[in-house]
């Protein structure tokens, strides 16, 4: 039986499993039924950092992140979570992990402070220190205003907040957010951006899952960009960034039927292809240079291509998306994963 032990501040002070990571899978895979929903995923999650798994709705990120949790059973492959096996110490890993969402079931009726307290007590705590721990969490969160209201009065914001805090309340060495922001206004997103981020301050480790590419690149040190059940890629965001080009030029055409014709006119100016987003019905080209935007707007006004709208940017985590996996992340796509992008001419 393993025996990683936790510090006061719930670090891990052993790691007997002689692994350094945080989070160390392999080959994860999950089926229902006919489909592989996580289908053969690698991870590798250093202590300290905040890793971003990235993905469109239906990739399998919650899946994956339910797996790593112990609250669904692993298909094949293996996991690790502080050199602990998952499959075979679900009740250590339940130590390690700090997982949102589980304290959904919040009592309405309960303030947040008393939420908490209860919390606390349901975890062994004893009394006034479950009321310490609850006043120094409602502090952390910016929930000292809220703290005496009862939960049915919270706005969304509020609620995430509040969840965040209870996932925290056995000071776990590693917190899981499944899409921590999902839903909530620009402000309050930037809010728990300050809150995720003050967790590393703390010691913490935290694994994310997000479909917003501006979060992933505001918030992770290291992504995965998953897809179908699968990574398409890992790294910095500036990585993921330079694989794409020093710069993306955007264009818009006119008239969507001659997408084919720009294409090759691309093709022919940088000797690469383009990336067609049928969603948008935008042709994003990525450039070593920003300068080489102006031959390829002359080319295609040469082969008698109009566009409706340009732009030249740095390439932005959409365009990495789009890139390597030839769909938009927030795409519209069928539930069962079969739909090809490709048709140029619909649209
Ligand atoms: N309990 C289940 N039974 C059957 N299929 C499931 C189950 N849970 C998930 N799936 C399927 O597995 C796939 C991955 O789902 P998952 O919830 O992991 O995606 P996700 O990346 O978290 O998506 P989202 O961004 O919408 O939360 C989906 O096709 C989903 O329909
Ligand atoms: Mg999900």
């Amino acid at each position: 039986m393993t025996t990683t032990e936790l510090d006061r501040a719930g670090s891990v002070v052993t790691t007997p499993g002689g692994t350094d990571l945080a989070v160390h899978a392999e080959g994860l895979v999950k089926t229902f039924g006919e489909h592989r929903a996580v289908d053969g995923i690698d991870l590798a999650v250093r202590p300290g950092e905040i890793f971003g798994v990235l993905g469109p709705n239906g990739a399998g990120k919650t899946t994956m992140l339910r797996m790593l949790a112990t609250l669904l059973k692993i298909d094949a492959g293996r996991a690790e979570i502080f050199g602990v096996d998952v499959a075979g110490n679900p009740h250590v890993i339940r130590q390690l992990v700090g997982v949102t969402g589980q304290y959904a079931s919040v009592d309405e009726n309960l303030t947040a402070r008393e939420n908490l307290w209860l919390f606390g007590r349901l975890l062994g705590i004893a009394s006034p220190r479950a009321r310490r721990i609850a006043t120094e969490l409602l502090g952390q969160f910016g929930l000292e205003e809220a703290a005496n209201k009862p939960i049915a009065q919270f706005s969304g914001g509020m609620r995430r907040r509040l969840d965040l805090a209870a996932s925290l309340i056995s000071r776990p060495p590693l917190i899981f957010l499944d899409e921590p922001t999902t839903g909530l206004d620009p402000r309050t997103r930037g809010q728990m951006w300050d809150t995720i981020r003050s967790l590393i301050s703390d010691g913490c480790t935290v694994l994310l899952t997000t479909q917003y590419l501006d979060e992933a690149d505001q918030l992770a040190d290291r992504i995965a960009v998953i897809d179908r059940g699968r990574k398409v890629a890992e790294g910095t965001p500036d990585e993921l960034k330079t694989a794409v080009g020093n710069s993306t030029l955007q264009l818009l055409l006119t008239q969507p039927g001659e997408v084919p014709t720009a294409a090759e006119v691309i093709r022919r100016v940088l000797g690469s292809d383009p990336v067609f987003s049928p969603e948008r019905g935008r042709l994003n080209v990525a450039l070593d240079q920003a300068d080489l935007a102006a031959d390829v707007l002359i080319a295609l006004r040469t082969a008698g291509v109009s566009i409706s709208s340009v732009s030249v940017a740095k390439p932005s985590l959409d365009e990495v998306f789009l890139a390597l996996t030839g769909h938009e992340a927030d795409g519209d796509r069928d539930s069962d994963g079969d739909d090809e992008t490709g048709t140029e001419e619909n649209r």
